[in-house]
C-alpha cells in the first residue's frame, strides 16, 4: 500500500478496537479495487467520542464505522441520523457530506438481509413467522430488516422481557405483529415458523452454549446464527443435521461493510469466497 497526498481516509472508532476485522475487510477491498484509500483502526475512548466525530470532517475523513461502545451514544452527536438507524437506535456507519456534515447510518440490517438472500435466495418473507432469539443491538437491526422485507409476524424470545418490550415498541408497524416470549416458551414459538435467527451471544466462543430443541420447527425454515466464532455453531450443526437451510454469521459481517465502502471510496464491492477466506484466515477459525 502507498499513501499519497490524495489518499482517501476512513476507519473504525471503538474502545477497544484491536479486535475489529473491519481494517482487514476494507483493506481487502481497497487492494482489490486499487483505490487510493486507507482504512484505519481509531481507538477512541467513550469520553472522547463527540470530539473524535467532530474532528472527522476537519481532518478530511470520508467517514468511519463505529463499534462498541459508541453505536448508541453517537446518535446524539451526529448532525443527521438516517431513519433506519433512528428506528434501530444505533449507528455503525458515519458518512461525511460534501458540506462537512456528519450523517449516521446503520448497515447491519442491510448486511443481515443480503447474507440471508445470498444463502437462501428462494426464502419468502411471507412464508411464516420469524423467530428471533435476543433483543439486543443486533436483534433490533434484524427485526427492522425483517419488518422492511415484509415479514408479517415476528416472535422475540429474550431473557430480559423489558428489553424485548422496548424493541417491540420501537419497531412495530401496523402491518407487523411482534410478540414476546420467554425461553420456556421457545418450543411453542418455533411452531409453524418460517425462519429462526439466533441474535444472542449464546453459542459464541467463551459464552454459554445455546441448547435448543428444534423438533417443532418446520424443516423448510432457514436457521441463521449471527454468531461467527465459531463459524459452525452448535445451533447450525443441529439445524444442518435436521435438513434446515443454514446461514452462518460471517456473511452478515462482510455485507454490512459494503455500503460504507461505497460511500467513502466511491466503488461497489462484493462479498466473495476469496474475501471470506481472507477474513477467516485472520480469525483462525474452522471453515
Ligand atoms: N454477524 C454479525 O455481523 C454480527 C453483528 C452484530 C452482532 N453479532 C453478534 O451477535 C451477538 C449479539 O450482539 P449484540 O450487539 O446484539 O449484543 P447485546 O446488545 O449485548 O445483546 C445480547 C443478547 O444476548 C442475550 N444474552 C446474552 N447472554 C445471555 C444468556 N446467558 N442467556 C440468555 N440470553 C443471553 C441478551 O439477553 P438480555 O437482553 O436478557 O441480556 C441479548 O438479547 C454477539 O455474539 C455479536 O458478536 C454479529
Amino acid at each position: 500500500m502507498r499513501i499519497t497526498g490524495a489518499t482517501r481516509l476512513a476507519g473504525i472508532m471503538g474502545w477497544p478496537v484491536t479486535h475489529s476485522r473491519s481494517p482487514v475487510l476494507h483493506g481487502f477491498w481497497l487492494d482489490e479495487t486499487g483505490i487510493d484509500g486507507v482504512y484505519l483502526p481509531l481507538p477512541v475512548q467513550p469520553r472522547h467520542i463527540e470530539q473524535a466525530l467532530r474532528a472527522l470532517p476537519i481532518l478530511g475523513f470520508r467517514g468511519c464505522n463505529l463499534t462498541i461502545p459508541h453505536k448508541r451514544t453517537a446518535l446524539s452527536v451526529v448532525d443527521r441520523v438516517e431513519p433506519l438507524a433512528r428506528r434501530i437506535g444505533a449507528i455503525n456507519t458515519i458518512v461525511i457530506g460534501s458540506d462537512g456534515s456528519i450523517e449516521g447510518r446503520n448497515t447491519d440490517a442491510f448486511g443481515f438481509c443480503e447474507n440471508l438472500f445470498d444463502a437462501v435466495p428462494d426464502w419468502q418473507p411471507s412464508v411464516g413467522p420469524a423467530v428471533i432469539l435476543g433483543a439486543g443491538g443486533a436483534a433490533r437491526a434484524i427485526v427492522a430488516a425483517l419488518v422492511d422485507a415484509g415479514v408479517v409476524e415476528i416472535r422475540i424470545v429474550n431473557r430480559t422481557p423489558a428489553r424485548a418490550e422496548s424493541l417491540a415498541h420501537d419497531l412495530s408497524t401496523p402491518e407487523v405483529r411482534i410478540s414476546i416470549h420467554s425461553w420456556e416458551e421457545v418450543g411453542a414459538a418455533l411452531r409453524y415458523a418460517g425462519l429462526l435467527v439466533n441474535a444472542t451471544s449464546l453459542g459464541m466462543a467463551g459464552e454459554p452454549p445455546l441448547m435448543l430443541d428444534l423438533s417443532g420447527l418446520p424443516p423448510s425454515a432457514p436457521v441463521v446464527d449471527i454468531v461467527y466464532v465459531p463459524l459452525e455453531t452448535d445451533l447450525l450443526a443441529a439445524a444442518r443435521g435436521r435438513g434446515h437451510p443454514v446461514v452462518d454469521g460471517l456473511g452478515m459481517l462482510l455485507h454490512q461493510g459494503r455500503p460504507g465502502f461505497e460511500a467513502w471510496f466511491g466503488a461497489p464491492v462484493q462479498v466473495t469466497h476469496k474475501l471470506r477466506d481472507a477474513i477467516l484466515a485472520t480469525m483462525a477459525i474452522a471453515r
